[in-house]
């Protein structure tokens, strides 16, 4: 009898965390390395929400919290999801666990039986269809298109749907395209999905903050009120708040999920550590505008990116609304060889390639589920994403 679980067998370790370990490996090393593939802002948090965290360590709020979240927080991210998403949720409706991965896995953990399927549009976000496969469901992807900007689109949303269907799984702007629906676009998704009222909606909008050009927001149970009742709203202050390491993100949700994954995380790993709570508090309730100022700088180096990147031979690179990703295809660069000899059959040959000629670590988009395409994570120093680009554009250029 084998000692691992069967479900096992079919999830890798995440792809993204497994470049950047060479990366920084090749660095340890004494290589010049720039590493691209790191998912995080490199801005620091905010000194309000550092102090909000002192503040709760001097006062002794060191003990365990209530397992989905304390009050004051529930009550922050409830305003939250007000005063930015114009959706009502109570304290019972709202779950806060250890960063949104946490919360997400939660969700399908309370919900999946064998055979259940969840669809996820490719590219999608490296973890969803291995949580779906832990959880002994069926991902179900569904392949988007470059020429439409990596957006679902209706009727393949129609097709992908059966009896079995459970979620669907939306992330908008997305890691790892930086896609993002325009109302519009979302609405012709949600007319599809209140169609079918088996299917819920997992919207995953960690990146809600990060979008760029005027673009707006939105969210699907904000615009489809029918599917408020099978939406769980997620979101986090990772990504706009610069509070990776913090580990606490959040979801709004119909109360009898809400319920089923505080069981899940109170058997598991009970509350999410109090102090980044507090700190989490101070995120929500404090001051914004320096997200306009992060945003400036984001869209600032999102443009250099896909100007330079598209200057290179083989590779076109569109322009996302979103994220701190761009996920150019690198199609044009296949068969062609690279300065070892080696002929460049898929993405994760150029990626390869591209870290031992020129020293860019990128992510190769297989891991992502379209290829040949590669991700770059613009959350980067603009000199080093500057020369990045520079030894991209090199590194195509001198493929034979
Ligand atoms: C699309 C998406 N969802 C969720 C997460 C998880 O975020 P957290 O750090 O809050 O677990 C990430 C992090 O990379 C992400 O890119």
């Amino acid at each position: 009898m084998a000692f691992l679980a069967d479900s096992l067998l079919s999830v890798k370790p995440s792809l993204t965390i497994a470049v950047t370990d060479k990366a920084r490996a090749l660095k340890a090393a004494g290589r010049d390395v720039i590493g691209l593939g790191a998912g995080e802002p490199d801005f620091d948090t905010p000194d309000n929400i550092k102090k909000a965290a002192v503040k709760a360590i001097d006062a002794g709020k060191t003990k365990y919290t209530a397992v989905d979240g304390i009050p004051e927080l529930k009550a922050a991210i409830a305003r939250k999801f007000k005063r930015e998403n114009h959706l009502d949720y109570t304290a019972s409706q709202i779950i806060v666990g250890t960063g949104g991965k946490q919360v997400i896995f939660n969700a399908l953990a309370a919900t999946l039986n064998p055979g259940d399927e969840v669809i996820v549009p490719a590219p999608f976000w490296v973890s969803y269809p291995d949580m779906v496969l832990l959880n002994r469901g069926t991902p179900v992807t569904v392949k988007t298109r470059l020429e439409d900007g990596f957006r679902l689109k209706p009727d393949a949303l129609e097709r992908a749907i059966t009896p079995r269907t459970k979620w669907i799984i939306l992330n908008s702007p997305s890691n790892p395209t930086g896609a993002a629906y325009t109302r519009a676009e979302l609405k012709a998704l949600t007319d599809v999905l209140a169609k079918h009222p088996h299917v819920w909606v997992l919207t995953d909008d960690m990146y809600e903050h990060l979008v760029y050009d005027d673009f707006v927001f939105s969210t699907p149970a904000e615009i489809e009120p029918r599917l408020y009742e099978r939406t769980l709203t997620l979101n986090g202050v990772s990504k706009t708040y610069c509070m990776t390491g913090w580990r606490i993100g959040y979801a709004g949700g119909p109360e009898p999920l809400i319920s089923a994954m505080a069981t899940i995380q109170s058997q598991s790993t009970s509350n999410p550590c109090s102090i980044a709570q507090w700190a989490a508090v101070e995120a929500l309730n404090g001051p914004q505008d320096f997200i306009s100022t992060n945003n400036a700088v984001f869209r600032e180096r999102r443009d250099l990116v896909v100007s330079m990147l598209n200057q290179a031979k083989g590779i076109q690179c569109p322009k996302p609304e979103g994220a701190f990703y761009v996920y150019p295809s690198c199609a044009g660069t296949m068969g062609r060889t690279a300065p070892s000899g080696k002929e460049l059959a898929n993405d994760e040959d150029f990626v390869t390639e591209l870290l031992d000629a020129e020293g860019v670590a990128v992510v190769q988009g297989t891991a992502f589920g379209y290829a040949p395409a590669f991700r770059i994570s613009y959350a980067t120093k603009t000199e080093d994403l500057e020369e990045a680009c520079r030894r991209i554009q090199r590194f195509c250029g001198n493929l034979g």
